[in-house]
């Protein structure tokens, strides 16, 4: 098969004649270009139909085809089937082969795969998804980030693949040894943005999970589903896996409605809210950044210093060790196995999960006085649904064309579906007041809190998923408990005025909405996206809101 390298501005450089020579001193010239292929080959149309290959109706005999009940596990089974689905990954040593049990898959932050994690994470040990005895489930509703993907446009580690081929193919040269021999050969294989085959898998597996966890609900329903995502091609392709795996690939066209809302500077959208919010595109969004660049520049200092050793006319910075840190993250998720992971000792990445900590804290979590407001616009739709009341005021993020609208957005249906994004879902547990999630306080950035509980790979990992119950205790037609459970994990909701504590999490149906009521009250979403203001230093909120006590007596 012809390979051919796509390199940045510059002449193609046959791998094969690379591969043939003997071991370079220096880097090949090629090192740190971007490689990419297509397929299928440029010249080939599928015709559809195609009488060469007749579809299943022409074809026929299709074998016995009668269905059985719906599965209901999570109110059937004795306990909850965990989500593990990392296959595609080789599982990463560490630079100093620590620990059986550290896994560095887990540390990568919203790079991280999502996994079930352990029931006591947010504070309720005690607590599993499946309904608690005496309780049956009257609706679900899954709010989950699209899969694995590519890095972002302009990414880390397209940057420092840009660097190492300028240095690379420079008069003075590079070379690397040691665990960064590698590099001498190293090309840049990622994309940009769209999902990765692990990314489809995951979508497809929750898609799966959910059916047999949930399916029974679909027989209260008396139209199909409408489910929501958003026009980005990864989004597009998350709901369609997800609904592969729920309804099968020759079911799931006429199954269900996939409504695709615009995600795009000027359209609303409350699962791409960031687009109506001009404190989440200035300088405000970027506390994160702040936050997690001065803690890279205290803990990379050692690793600068060992890994330097192996390379000759380049000097490594943070942003390096970061990049690659990112490109093990990255390379694994979409090629199956990275020689970056092993660069790095388990503190190095205990280290880095700390750094996405940092930055979605203080950027996308309760650190940032624009998060809550953010979030705010899902927890108005998710109120409009619990109450069967439409939204008829628009001050936020939410789109009136699509929620006054009954055929698009239903305000009757026991199964809820919503795809967004990783800074989103954090921002809408903000909004929620899932005050757990920020009990530790505010984040320092020279060290590492004993604990903590803002982990990003707990929260918006990809594929991460944050499922409201509602639920009748005991079983009837009538909703009388919420609660709220993030990648398995029953969430605490006693920072929701008036929800007591709960060993399973509940609040009771009419408290939960007239707190959360409260809380959509006490968010000032044109305050805090659009005011003038300066973020106290040091940044202490903890709320995701600007500290109202701040405001000098005006009210936006
Ligand atoms: C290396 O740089 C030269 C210009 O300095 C350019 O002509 C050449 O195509 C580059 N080679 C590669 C492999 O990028
Ligand atoms: C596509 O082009 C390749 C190379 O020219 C050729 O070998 C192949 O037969 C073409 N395929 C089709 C389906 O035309
Ligand atoms: C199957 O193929 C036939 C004949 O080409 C076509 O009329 C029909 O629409 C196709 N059915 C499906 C479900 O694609
Ligand atoms: C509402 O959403 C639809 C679908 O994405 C879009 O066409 C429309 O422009 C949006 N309206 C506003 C006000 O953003
Ligand atoms: C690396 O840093 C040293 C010390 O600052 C400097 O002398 C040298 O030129 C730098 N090398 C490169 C390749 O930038
Ligand atoms: C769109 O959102 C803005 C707030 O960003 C709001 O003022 C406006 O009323 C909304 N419009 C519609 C039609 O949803
Ligand atoms: C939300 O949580 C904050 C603490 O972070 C609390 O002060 C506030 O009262 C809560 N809001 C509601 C409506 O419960
Ligand atoms: C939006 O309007 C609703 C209904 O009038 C009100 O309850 C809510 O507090 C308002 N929210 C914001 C952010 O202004
Ligand atoms: C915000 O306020 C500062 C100082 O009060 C002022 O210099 C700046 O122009 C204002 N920015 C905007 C976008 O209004
Ligand atoms: C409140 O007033 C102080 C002092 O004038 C000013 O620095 C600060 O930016 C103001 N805060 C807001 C939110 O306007």
């Amino acid at each position: 098969m012809l390979r051919t390298l796509c390199i940045f501005g510059a002449i193609a450089v046959p791998f094969v004649s690379a591969a043939k020579a003997p071991a370079p001193k220096e880097a090949s010239t090629f090192a740190g270009s971007t490689q990419t292929f297509q397929f299928p080959p440029p010249n080939v149309t599928v015709a559809i139909p195609d009488p060469d290959f007749p579809n299943k109706s022409v074809v026929g005999f299709p074998g016995p085809t009668p269905t059985g009940d719906e599965a209901f596990a999570i109110e059937t089974a004795p306990a909850i089937a965990e989500l593990n689905n990392i296959s595609p990954i080789v599982r990463p040593d560490t630079a100093d082969h620590e620990g059986e049990d550290f896994d560095v898959v887990h540390s990568w932050g919203n790079l991280s795969p999502a996994i079930s994690i352990p029931a006591g994470t947010f504070g309720l040990p005690d607590a599993s998804p499946i309904v608690p005895a005496g309780c049956s489930i009257n609706q679900v509703h899954i709010l989950h980030r699209h899969g694995a993907r590519y890095p972002t446009s302009g990414s880390a580690p397209a940057a420092f693949a840009g660097r190492v081929h300028l240095a690379a193919n420079s008069s003075a040269g590079v070379s690397f040894s040691g665990p960064l021999a590698f590099l001498d050969t190293w090309t840049f294989k990622l994309g940009a943005e769209i999902l990765t085959p692990l990314g489809r898998e995951q979508l497809y597996s929750l898609g799966v999970s959910s059916r047999v966890r949930y399916g029974d609900l679909l027989k209260g329903f008396n139209d199909v589903p409408v489910w929501r995502t958003t026009s980005e091609e990864r989004m597009v392709d998350s709901a369609l896996q997800f609904a592969a795996g729920f309804f099968g690939v020759q079911q799931y066209q006429t199954s269900y409605h996939q409504l695709i809302e615009i995600e795009s500077q000027g359209f609303n959208s409350t699962l791409a809210p960031y687009d109506q919010c001009a404190n989440a595109n200035n300088a405000i969004s970027n506390l994160g950044s702040t936050a997690s660049n001065a803690w890279a520049a205290i803990y990379t200092v050692p690793t600068i210093k060992r890994l330097s050793k192996d390379v000759k006319g380049y000097n490594l910075t943070a942003t390096d060790i970061i990049a690659m840190q990112q490109a093990c993250a990255y390379e694994s998720v979409a090629l199956g196995f990275s020689s970056f992971c092993e660069l790095f000792t388990e503190q190095e990445w205990k280290d880095f999960e700390y750094f996405n900590d940092l930055s979605f804290w203080y950027s996308n979590g309760p650190g940032n006085p624009a998060v809550a407001a953010q979030g705010i616009g899902y927890v108005q739709e998710f109120i409009s649904r619990l109450t069967q009341t439409r939204i008829t005021v628009f001050n936020t993020t939410v789109n009136g064309s699509v929620v006054s609208d009954a055929t698009k957005f239903p305000l009757n249906q026991p199964i809820y579906v919503d795809a967004s994004h990783d800074t989103v879902i954090s921002a809408i547990a903000v909004a929620l007041n899932l005050t757990s999630l920020a009990s530790s306080g505010p984040l320092p950035t020279d060290h590492i809190p004993k604990t903590r509980q803002w982990i990003v790979s707990n929260i918006s990992p990809f594929a991460t998923n944050l499922v409201a119950q509602i639920l009748s205790c005991p079983a009837s037609d009538t909703p009388t408990h919420v609660r709220w459970i993030l990648n398995d994990a029953v969430v605490p909701l006693t920072g929701i005025k008036g929800c007591r504590e709960d060993v399973n999490g509940l609040c009771p149906f009419e408290t939960y909405v007239k707190g959360t009521q409260a809380r959509i009250a006490e968010v000032d979403f044109q305050f805090d996206c659009f005011g003038n203001y300066t973020v106290p230093s040091p940044d202490v909120i903890i709320d995701g809101r600007f500290p109202p006590s701040l405001r000098n007596g005006t009210s936006a």
